[in-house]
């Protein structure tokens, strides 16, 4: 069973991006826990990272044509902004899982507002690398 891993902007910088808000760890090393988890689950992860809005919707797209069991999304930046990946989450049957490593609610008041969560499944954020092993077994439940 396939479950979408989608990471949004400047995630790619996890390891160095403001270690004390994200953490240190690697979003290679997060999607080789990922993998790994996967596999005890019996699931198949494919993961995906870009800085671009519409490759992301794409993604979800994909996701969908491939019948996906769920995508775990963190759309970086884009939570608090994108109505285009509001509209491609509702276009889609595959459930969305919101994952954040950071708690954006503990935050500055535009990261209070996600629109992913207006159609998620539901959400994980605040655990750190943890949200998205979290995020995995949620889907696994699906
Ligand atoms: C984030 C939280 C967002 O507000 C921020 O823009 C990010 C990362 C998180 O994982 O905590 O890029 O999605």
């Amino acid at each position: 069973d396939l479950v979408y891993v989608l990471n949004g902007p400047n995630l790619n910088l996890l390891g160095t991006r403001e270690p004390t808000i994200y953490g240190s760890t690697t979003l290679g090393a997060i999607n080789g826990m990922l993998a790994s988890r996967a596999g005890e689950l019996g699931l198949r992860v494919q993961c995906h990272q870009s800085n671009h809005e519409g490759v992301l919707v794409d993604w979800i797209h994909e996701a969908h044509g491939k019948a996906a069991r769920a995508i775990l999304l963190n759309a970086g930046a884009y939570t608090h902004t994108s109505v285009a990946l509001l509209d491609a989450i509702k276009a889609v049957t595959v459930p969305v899982i919101e994952v954040h490593l950071s708690n954006p609610h503990t935050r500055e008041p535009f990261r209070h507002t996600s629109y992913i969560g207006q159609a998620a499944r539901g959400t994980i954020a605040g655990f750190g690398a943890r949200s998205y092993l979290l995020a995995l077994e949620a889907a696994a439940g699906l």
